[in-house]
């Protein structure tokens, strides 16, 4: 079977899904071991024996549902290639307005940061790439994601400056005797109210962790905790940064404000949704 006829099988295997094309680009690429652009010359040339079950195997998986980035085992997030496995979030664009308005409050200078819910270390990893000489202290309750999170950070180099703990939101950080000592501190947390869960689309709702979606009955649970804790753990002109959902920038800017922070500011992600909120903490 020549590559282009893989592609158009490929096609009607997926048809009516989203982002097919990149999809069954990304399958072949994979199959072949070589890079998306290299594949777009290869047209003609014959998929060999192993590459085709190889294919044909991801195909199959991609039509039911399952998430692209699980069946390659990789995610590209703020340039740098992430392993990701089922345990944690697929790391997503928008989560890099987060890091990008984290690393202009750094100034890329050298500074302590903490992170609540790591999933596969993104942000953690990413912040200690590009800030060189940062410290991340990042923290999860599920033990496989930090497994793969640590695994991110010696892939990046970064692992002597990303210290992962494992424990409830930023308890860990808490327990450590970090009270005051933080410069910054960010969060993607779950935040899908529990109800809506079954609204989220197949290969979200099947096949990402729970974990990282539910963020409780109203999805403002995290907020509230983290804003307290935040607080405790942040030094003077310190700041914390989350991430939130559509609809959520003012009810968690009114809950980081109860918390004390202030100069509250929201940023808005490419599609032009406030995305991520920062604010300063309490004198
Ligand atoms: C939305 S995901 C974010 C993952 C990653 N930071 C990213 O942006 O791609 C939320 C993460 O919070 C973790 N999590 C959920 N509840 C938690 C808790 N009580 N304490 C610590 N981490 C928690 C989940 O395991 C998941 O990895």
């Amino acid at each position: 079977m020549r590559i282009a006829d893989a592609f158009r099988i490929g096609l009607s295997r997926l048809d009516g899904k989203d982002n097919a094309r990149l999809d069954i680009e990304l399958l072949l690429a994979w199959a072949l071991d070589c890079s998306r652009e290299q594949l777009l010359a290869r047209g003609d040339e014959e998929l060999p024996a192993e590459a085709e079950d190889r294919y044909r195997a991801g195909l199959n998986r991609r039509a039911g549902d399952e998430p692209v980035a699980y069946i390659l085992r990789r995610r590209e997030f703020m340039s740098l290639e992430f392993e990701v496995d089922s345990s944690v979030l697929i790391p997503r664009p928008e989560t890099e307005v987060l890091v990008e308005e984290a690393l202009r409050r750094t100034r890329r200078r050298p500074a302590l940061l903490g992170e609540m819910g790591t999933g596969s270390g993104a942000v953690a990893v990413s912040l200690a790439y590009y800030s060189r000489g940062s410290v991340v202290h990042a923290t999860d309750c599920c033990s496989r994601a930090l497994q793969v999170a640590r695994r991110n950070a010696l892939r990046h180099g970064v692992a002597p400056r990303v210290v992962f703990r494992l424990g409830n939101q930023l308890e860990p950080l808490l327990a450590a005797g970090l009270h005051g000592k933080l410069a910054g501190v960010v969060a993607n947390p779950p935040y899908v109210a529990t109800g809506d869960l079954r609204r989220l689309p197949p290969s979200v709702r099947h096949w990402e962790p729970a974990l990282a979606l539910d963020g409780g009955p109203d999805g403002l649970m995290f907020y509230r905790t983290l804003g307290r804790q935040a607080a405790a753990l942040l030094g003077p002109g310190g700041w914390l940064g989350v991430e939130v959902g559509a609809g959520q920038a003012g009810p968690v800017t009114a809950i980081l404000a109860s918390a004390g922070f202030g100069r509250m500011v929201s940023t808005r992600d490419l599609a032009g949704h406030p995305r991520v909120v920062f604010g300063e903490a309490p004198k």
